[in-house]
């Protein structure tokens, strides 16, 4: 049987998301419908809305997701009804060239569902990252359902379906950071929030901060940053060459997605450092930098698509170290809103009032 649920759907660009009523078919073969538990509100949701990926209207919201499995398609294994899972955006297919070179984080052609969720006329939706999770019940690839500790709950094992698994990966995965680097952060909402706590976990002896926002800085501290930037107050590249004997960072992670953040990342390492984009900039951005100042600070510049994190191994060990209190997925949580709450969430974020927004169900 079909299912009829009500879905967070934005229909044109920068036009107010609304609730509608979303035809989920029954799963095909290797796909899965999962009830969702909770969804955090992401930035990329927003990005999404104000047609800032692409113009694939109208887009069924949300990818930042735990729940239960309700049912499986044909030749599905992995996963079985009743299982708790987090979804991820990273099914991985084993055969592209990433994957068959080892390094299946890369993947280039990522699962999705093959079966198209539709609005009640028939018109097929465009599930944000592939998962479209602003809803009762979603239809994914069974590849994107991973199985974790259900100890933990929807709400903080959500958060890693996306942004904070892109932070801590940042950090970790991408810009390898190891005991003792100094690391500064650009931009600590969600994303950076989780890269700053991404950096504490691996060691880093030096965490800064950098924010436009008060609010953001007290709260980056909570998750272990050692120094704090309001960058409207000071040059955030001169501050931290201060605090780092002035060398600049061995890892400086952008959160924003703006050349003017990136610009300041790229001038804040330290020789031979690095610089990790996981902000994701809008298409009509560019950024000039001499040549030889790429050339002659040496090290690297690395983007972070979701963290390079590979759900099957990097979500249960995450839950593992909730469970022990040692990640603390639960201080991103800001408030938990209902479906209908989506749109004014939007508004909290773009005031800068919430780290996470997490719609329950
Ligand atoms: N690469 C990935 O896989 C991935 C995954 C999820 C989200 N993202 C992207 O990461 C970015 C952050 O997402 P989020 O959910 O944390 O958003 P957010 O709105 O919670 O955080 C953005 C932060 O940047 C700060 N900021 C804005 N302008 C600034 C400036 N000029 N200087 C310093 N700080 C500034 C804001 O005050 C805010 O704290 C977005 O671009 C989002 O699309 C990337
Ligand atoms: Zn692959
Ligand atoms: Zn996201």
């Amino acid at each position: 049987m079909p299912y009829t649920v009500q879905g967070v759907v934005a229909r044109g660009k920068g036009e107010p998301v609304s609730l509608e009523t979303v035809h989920v078919p029954d799963p095909g073969p290797g796909e899965a419908v999962v009830n969702i538990q909770a969804c955090g509100v992401c930035h990329t949701d927003l990005h999404y809305r104000e047609g800032g990926i692409n113009d694939e209207f109208p887009f069924l919201l949300g990818h930042e997701a735990a729940g239960i499995v309700e049912a499986v398609g044909e030749g599905v294994t992995d996963v079985a009804p009743g299982d708790y899972v987090i979804l991820n955006w990273r099914a991985v297919c084993g055969q592209c060239r990433a994957c068959r070179r080892g390094r299946p984080w890369y993947c280039f052609s990522t699962h999705n569902a093959t079966q198209r969720m539709t609005l009640e006329d028939g018109t097929p939706l465009s599930p944000a990252l592939g998962i479209g999770a602003f809803i009762e019940k979603t239809l994914v690839a069974a590849g994107q359902c991973t199985k974790v500790d259900p100890a933990a709950p929807a709400t903080a094992a959500g958060l890693l379906g996306c942004g904070v698994m892109a932070g801590i990966g940042a950090a970790i995965n991408t810009g390898g950071v190891t005991r003792g680097d100094s690391v500064a952060v650009i931009g600590v909402g969600g994303v950076g929030g989780a890269a700053v706590h991404g950096a504490h976990l691996a060691g880093a002896t030096k965490i800064i901060a950098v924010d436009i926002d008060d609010r953001k800085l007290a709260w980056a501290k909570e998750f272990g940053a050692t120094h704090t930037v309001n960058s409207r107050e000071s040059d955030p590249v001169e501050a931290i060459r201060e605090l780092t004997g002035g060398d600049g960072a061995d890892v400086v992670i952008e959160a924003v997605g703006r050349p003017e953040t990136y610009r300041q990342a790229f001038y804040a390492r330290d020789l031979a450092g690095t610089v990790v984009l996981v902000g994701v900039p809008t298409p009509e951005m560019t950024i000039e930098l001499p040549l030889l100042d790429v050339f002659g600070r040496g090290g690297s510049l690395k983007s972070s698509w979701y963290g390079d994190c590979l759900p099957s191994r990097d979500f249960p060990l995450l839950i593992d170290l909730y469970l022990q209190g040692r990640l603390n997925l639960d201080g991103f949580v800001s408030e938990t809103i209902g479906l209908g709450d989506v749109e004014e969430a939007f508004a909290k974020m773009h005031r800068g009032e919430v780290l996470r927004s997490v719609v329950v169900l």
